[in-house]
């Protein structure tokens, strides 16, 4: 019917169709996908995005390819009535705008055709859904044309999906050879765990690639041309988009509204899973991807940005600042009924310092920002450059683009803030950009006006054309398949892998209080200094009190004690692990100052991860040429394998340190391309190696774990080989996979000058307990037979392994 009355009238485009068809039936088409009919079908229709985005967008669409041969009809959809369904549909298309270059008359004739494209039906049963299909086939087969897809906008509550995607699964899918696009809203999941949950779900009912999951930014206009400028610019940028001439990057969204009546979401969510997980991380990939060669193949920008977010360091609480605006906690007391002495812990702002272990980007600070309640409303990405000249001639002589005094940078403005628009701006002593002229044209001078420090005249300025909403580009790349937009399950659960520690770090931390807009004053600036990050300004006085007060300095007492008569350190994690580094910094030093060369041998698992990210962090004075590095013990699985302990030491410390490679001794697991078998004599080539290298078998420093049935290196209870005997070498078993290993023995490790024994974390309490009271028992508890025969044994034990 809708098809019906929108041929009659246009009798030129049914001719049109036709042509175009027989087109596609010769195989002269230039088109990727032969023309036909496109049903759009928007759930949640009368909602809030709909009302003010979606609608606006299908129109947008309905414009720019009416005329291009397809067919359309937008089926709005909901819960609602179909009688108040309508209603409301009706003044939502009433009130849809036409590009400023379509005279009035024009443009209410086009809308006209809209509307009659248009119709509201109530979407609630399977069985709705079926009747929905049943419709659009009768619809394509009465007007003879071809059915080339169906687009489902979820426009709803994440708790409704499964249920429409099931409905849409069974009962609506178009037939062959016909597409199905379902395009998804976020919030997707609000951890690793629940995002993968929801993806399995989701994928149960669709194909990866019928599923579009939206983040808004890429469709701003700043964003989207991220891509496109570095690859129009290669020939300048290929030199310069590197660790060695970008100081820093910074992507900023700065709101001034608050989360006053959407309490009940943000409560849940705040500002990091709000914004920077998905909006700031999008455009942090696509600043430091790797360019593809071909920037318009999907699958190659989707690849290169896994790539990036596989390269990203993971985060920990100290590479972020949190605070929250005063008025929230009373907000959400106010709308989640909650009792007077509620106080939420819920961020609203957030800045994280984010580093990249790659060669391009290893060093170069990405600082992400976001808030509510903050001065001003605006966002950018700012790519400032390292300036290395110095000008002799005096300031007042510079010239903007002939100095190179004048701060270099290249930014994507994403609109709002002083400019008012969205922009690419690039330093006139940088180089003179190139962006396309069909969409993109030169800012016209703002005298006055200063962005980042300089007058806007120091910079190229390109603002787009026609400025477009992020949601009628978004439809208009559904349309056309384009999906590099959107955010893959593969790419979404690698930034959720990224992110969730940092969250679940943060769970407990009280935010700085803020008061709101301009009133903040310099009370959330930040600095950082190697990957910590730190808020500028001391505590100030919380203007209102926090839900349990924050710890004090003098809460991070280091304590000496005894355990198992030898010294024990016992701290806070951070404190303990700040305070085990400059100890083996210390034991370094001394011993290249004796020896020339220090030999240390490193456990794997978990807890020494921090502290090789303490060592490669801060410890600038650290002998690491004269080092030598080996390991306590290893995996059988291949050395680029996750679990292998040499793939942590490598990620965590050998990438980030100069260690000469001829000084890193991993375990020769991976023999003749087989792991650990007995007859390529790998421990024994390992023990071969150490009587050569390290002057009577005898480490310098030898850092040991505890497990929690007692065992260490990977000597486990009741093990045949490497409790005693000659061996310094051996292969062992572990109770838990892989459960090949090979290990130091305990003669040798005892043979060491120092022992370090990490233990940290409840899980290790009660372990704790059992070995501080058995006597040498290594049989039972392998860690009980650490006793160097003249050397030094200290334990460095966190408060929850040491206090419970
Ligand atoms: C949304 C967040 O994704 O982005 C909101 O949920 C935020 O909290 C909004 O206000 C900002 O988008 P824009 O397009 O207004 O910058």
């Amino acid at each position: 019917m809708l098809a019906e009355l929108y041929f009659t009238r246009h009798p030129g485009f049914w001719k049109m169709l036709t042509v175009a068809m027989c087109m596609a039936l010769l195989g002269c088409l230039q088109a990727q996908e032969p023309q036909g009919h496109v049903s759009i079908i928007l759930l949640g229709a009368t909602g809030d995005l709909a009302k003010k985005y979606l609608w606006q967008g299908l129109f947008q669409l309905y414009l720019d390819e009416a005329g291009k041969g397809h067919s359309f009809s937008f089926h709005g959809a909901a819960l609602t009535t179909t009688k108040q369904g309508q209603e409301l549909l009706a003044k939502i298309l009433e009130s849809l705008s036409c590009p400023k270059d379509v005279a009035p008359g024009r443009c209410a004739e086009l809308k006209a055709q809209f509307q009659r494209l248009s119709q509201y039906r109530q979407l609630k049963t399977t069985e709705d859904y079926l009747a929905l299909s049943k419709d659009i086939e009768a619809l394509v087969q009465k007007e003879g044309l071809r059915e080339a897809g169906r687009v489902f906008y979820f426009s709803v509550p994440p708790f409704a999906y499964a249920d429409i995607a099931r409905s849409i699964n069974s009962s609506c899918r178009p037939g062959p050879g016909a597409w199905l696009r379902v395009v998804l809203e976020k919030p997707f999941g609000h951890d690793y765990l629940s995002a993968q949950q929801l993806a399995t779900e989701l994928g149960s009912f669709f194909q990866e690639e019928e599923m579009y999951r939206v983040d808004h930014y890429l469709g701003k206009q700043a964003v989207a041309q991220i891509l496109p400028f570095r690859d129009q610019n290669r020939k300048a940028l290929d030199g310069l988009w590197n660790r060695h001439h970008v100081e820093r990057v910074e992507i900023v969204m700065k709101e001034t509204v608050d989360a006053e009546g959407r309490t009940s979401f943000y409560e849940e969510y705040g500002v990091i899973r709000d914004v920077l997980q998905n909006h700031l991380t999008e455009i942090l990939s696509l600043v430091a991807m790797e360019l593809p060669y071909n920037v318009s193949s999907s699958e190659a920008v989707l690849q290169h940005k896994l790539q990036a977010f596989q390269a990203l360091r993971g985060l920990r609480k100290g590479s972020a600042v949190v605070g929250q605006y005063q008025a929230y906690s009373e907000q959400v007391r106010r709308e989640l009924h909650k009792p007077p002495s509620f106080h939420s812990l819920t961020p609203t702002f957030a800045g994280i310092l984010v580093h990249m272990d790659n060669l391009r980007w290893e060093g170069v600070p990405f600082i992400l920002m976001s808030g509510k309640a903050l001065d001003e409303r605006v966002g950018y990405v700012r790519i400032l450059f390292k300036n290395r000249a110095y000008c002799a001639q005096s300031e007042k002589h510079w010239v903007a683009d002939q100095s190179q005094c004048l701060p270099q940078q290249v930014v994507f403005y994403i609109g709002h803030g002083e400019l008012g628009s969205p922009a690419v701006l690039v330093s006139r002593n940088l180089f003179r950009p190139s962006l396309p002229s069909q969409s993109w044209k030169e800012l016209e001078g703002r005298p006055g006006l200063r962005l980042f420090g300089r007058p806007l005249s120091d910079y190229y300025a390109y603002c787009p054309v026609r400025e477009q909403d992020a949601y009628s580009i978004l439809i208009s790349h559904i349309f056309h398949g384009r999906k590099d937009s959107f955010i893959t399950t593969e790419n979404l659960l690698a930034s959720w892998v990224f992110w969730t520690p940092l969250l679940d770090s943060l769970a407990h931390e009280v935010p700085r209080l803020y008061p709101g807009g301009a009133e903040n004053g310099h009370l959330l600036d930040f600095e950082f200094s190697g990957s910590q990050l730190a808020f500028s300004q001391r505590q100030p006085e919380q203007l209102v009190p926090g839900p349990g007060s924050s710890p004090m300095p003098s809460d991070f007492q280091v304590l000496t004690a005894m355990y198992r008569e030898s010294p024990l350190v016992s701290a806070w994690p951070e404190e303990l692990i700040a305070k085990l580094a400059s100890d083996i910094e210390a034991t370094a030093v001394r011993a290249v100052r004796r020896f020339g060369q220090f030999h240390l041998a490193l456990s794997g698992g978990s807890s020494p991860i921090v502290l090789f990210q303490q060592l490669a962090m801060g410890h600038y004075g650290f002998p690491w040429a004269h080092t030598h590095l080996w390991l306590v013990d290893e995996r059988c699985v291949p050395l680029w394998d996750p679990e292998s302990n040499f793939q942590g030491l490598q990620t965590h410390l050998l990438q980030h340190v100069r260690v000469p490679y001829y000084n890193v001794h991993p375990m020769p697991v991976h023999l003749h391309q087989r792991l650990c078998a007995e007859e390529d004599q790998g421990a024994r080539a390992y023990a071969d190696e150490i009587s050569a290298l390290v002057t009577n078998g005898s480490f310098d420093m030898v850092l040991l774990g505890m497990g929690t049935d007692g065992h260490t290196a990977s000597l486990f209870p009741q093990s045949p080989t490497g409790l005693d005997g000659e061996q310094l070498v051996v292969l062992t078993e572990s109770p838990s996979r892989p459960h090949q290993r090979m290990s130091l023995s305990l003669p040798l490790i005892n043979r060491a000058r120092k022992v370090a024994v990490l233990v940290m974390g409840r899980l290790k309490r009660e372990i704790t307990m059992l070995v501080s009271r058995v006597g040498h028992e290594p049989k039972k508890w392998p860690i009980s037979g650490v006793l160097p025969a003249s050397g030094q044994l200290v334990w460095y034990m966190d408060y929850e392994a040491f206090l419970g």
